[in-house]
C-alpha cells in the first residue's frame, strides 16, 4: 500500500458529531503506572496507536504481563520496582519521547543494565533534560551526546532530590515523579507549569503527592516508597487530536462539529483559549470531572472573520503540540499574529518551528522569524490552486495532520507523504475526515 495521500478538493460543508482518539499522554501514563500498582489494573478506551503499543511492549519486556479482553486492557503489576529485568534487556521507545523519558524514571533501581533505543526522530532528541536529574538521584547513565541509545543501571542508594524544572516539560517533571516513587524520602520539584496528568493520576490513587501553587511555579512534593493498589481508568479523548477537527471546522464554510468526550484539563486547553481570543467562539459543554481530569464536549462552528493575536507566552505549555495548527488559523486571520518563545517546538518529533515557517511560506504567507518568535501576516482571502508536495522526512504525525487540514480548507492539489505517521497518535484520523465528507485518495 502506498504511503502517501492525494487531496485535490476542499471539504464541503458538514454538520456532524465525532469522537477523536483517546489521549496519548494519559494512555501512556496509565500503562506505566499500572505496571507499578499492586494487582491487576483495568484500562478502557486505551489509545491503540504506535506510541501506546510501544509502551505496552516495553512493560512486557520488563516482566509485566497484560492481556486485552472485550476492548479492556488488564495489566498485572507487582508494586513499585516490580519489574523482572533480565540481563541484556533492550527496549525500543520507537517515536515516543513521552515513553522514553518516563520509563527511565521507573528503571532507577534496575539491577541490570537496560539499553533504550528509538527511531530516527527520537534518536536526534535531547535527553540531557532527564539524564541530569536522574544522575542527581544517584542513577548511572551512559549515552553519547545525551541522546539515544542510552544505557541505564539503577542503584540501591537512591537519594531524594530538589529540582528546579525550568523548561515547562511534563516529560521531565513526570520522569522525576516516577523516580521519586522508588526513592525513600521526599522529592521536591519546583516546576514551571506543564500538563499534570501524572500528578492527577497519582492523587486519584491517594498517593502522597502534594502540589502547591507558588506564583508562576508549581511546588510538587512526592513521598517515595508508598505502594498503591491496582486501579480502573477510562481514557478520555485527546484535545491534541481534536485540535485538527476544531480548525478544519473553523476554516470550512457553513460547518459545525461536536467533538464528544475530550479532555479539557486546564494544562491542555491552550488551543481553545487562543482560538477564542482570535474570535472563534468555541464552546465547551457538559463538563464532568473524572479522576481529577475535566472531560467535556467541544462545539465548533465555522467562522467568517478571524482576528490576529499577540499570543501571550503563558499559553506556550498548554498549547505546545497545537501551535502548528494554530498557525494555520493565523494564516487566515485578519492582521499580523505574533507568537514568542517557541524554541521547545524545535525539540519535538521534528523541528516544528522551522518546518512551520517553511510550510507557511510555501502556501504564500509572509512570516517573519526572530529566533524563536514568529510573526504571521494573515491573509483572510487565501485560496490555493497550485500543486504542493509535503515530504515530512522525520515522519512527524502532526506535520501530516496539518498538511491534510491545509489541503482541505485552502484548496490546491496536494500530495502528502508519510501517511503511516498518523499511526503514532491517531490511527483513525483519515477515517474521520472521510466521515466528514473529505475526498482523499
Ligand atoms: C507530553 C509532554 C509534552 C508534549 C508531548 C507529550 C507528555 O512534551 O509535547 O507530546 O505526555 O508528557 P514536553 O513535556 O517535552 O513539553
Amino acid at each position: 500500500m502506498s504511503n502517501h495521500i492525494v487531496i485535490k478538493k476542499k471539504i464541503k460543508s458538514f454538520d456532524k458529531k465525532i469522537k477523536v482518539g483517546s489521549d496519548k499522554s494519559i494512555s501512556i501514563r496509565s500503562i506505566l503506572l499500572a505496571s507499578q500498582a499492586v494487582g491487576t489494573s483495568k484500562i478502557s478506551n486505551l489509545l491503540e496507536s504506535e506510541d501506546v503499543l510501544n509502551s505496552l511492549k516495553t512493560i512486557k519486556k520488563l516482566g509485566i504481563n497484560y492481556k486485552k479482553k472485550n476492548k479492556i486492557y488488564y495489566i498485572k503489576g507487582f508494586g513499585l520496582n516490580g519489574f523482572d529485568i533480565k540481563k541484556n534487556t533492550t527496549i525500543n521507545a520507537g517515536n515516543s519521547g513521552t515513553l522514553a523519558r518516563l520509563i527511565l524514571g521507573l528503571l532507577v533501581k534496575s539491577k541490570f543494565i537496560v539499553k533504550m533505543k528509538g527511531d530516527k526522530s527520537l534518536s536526534r532528541r535531547d535527553f540531557s533534560r532527564v539524564i541530569n536529574p536522574l544522575r542527581l538521584f544517584g542513577v548511572n547513565i551512559k549515552s553519547k551526546n545525551n541522546s539515544l541509545p542510552i544505557e541505564i543501571i539503577g542503584t540501591k542508594f537512591l537519594r531524594p532530590i530538589t529540582y528546579n524544572e525550568s523548561i515547562g516539560s511534563a516529560q521531565v517533571k513526570s520522569c522525576i515523579i516516577l523516580s521519586a516513587l522508588n526513592t525513600a524520602g521526599t522529592t521536591i520539584i519546583n516546576s514551571k507549569p506543564s500538563r499534570n496528568h501524572t500528578e492527577l493520576m497519582l492523587k486519584s490513587f491517594n498517593y502522597p503527592i502534594k502540589v502547591q501553587k507558588k506564583g508562576q511555579i508549581d511546588k510538587i512534593f512526592i513521598d517515595g516508597l508508598k505502594q498503591f493498589k491496582s486501579f480502573e481508568y477510562k481514557v478520555p479523548g485527546d484535545i491534541s487530536s481534536a485540535s485538527f477537527f476544531i480548525v478544519l471546522t473553523l476554516l470550512s464554510k457553513k460547518s459545525k462539529i461536536i467533538i464528544e468526550g475530550v479532555n479539557v484539563n486546564k494544562s491542555r486547553d491552550g488551543i481553545i483559549q487562543i482560538l477564542n481570543r482570535m474570535g472563534a467562539k468555541i464552546k465547551v459543554k457538559n463538563k464532568k470531572f473524572y479522576k481529577g481530569e475535566e472531560v467535556a464536549d467541544i462545539y465548533v462552528k465555522s467562522i467568517k472573520k478571524l482576528n490576529s493575536i499577540n499570543c501571550p507566552s503563558k499559553f506556550n505549555s498548554s498549547a505546545i503540540d497545537e501551535f502548528l495548527i494554530i498557525f494555520l488559523v493565523a494564516a487566515k486571520a485578519n492582521g499580523v499574529s505574533k507568537f514568542k518563545d517557541l524554541g521547545e517546538m524545535n525539540k519535538k518529533e521534528s523541528k516544528r518551528l522551522d518546518l512551520a515557517v517553511k510550510f507557511l511560506r510555501l502556501i504564500g504567507i509572509k512570516v517573519e522569524r526572530f529566533r524563536n518568535n514568529i510573526n504571521i501576516h494573515g491573509n483572510p482571502e487565501i485560496t490555493l490552486s497550485k500543486n504542493f508536495e509535503i515530504m515530512n522526512h522525520l515522519k512527524d504525525h502532526r506535520i501530516f495532520f496539518l498538511s491534510c487540514i491545509a489541503a482541505l480548507t485552502l484548496g490546491g492539489k496536494w500530495k502528502i507523504n508519510e501517511k503511516k505517521s498518523a499511526n503514532t497518535s491517531f490511527p483513525d484520523f483519515l477515517k474521520i475526515l472521510k466521515f466528514l465528507g473529505a475526498t482523499i485518495n
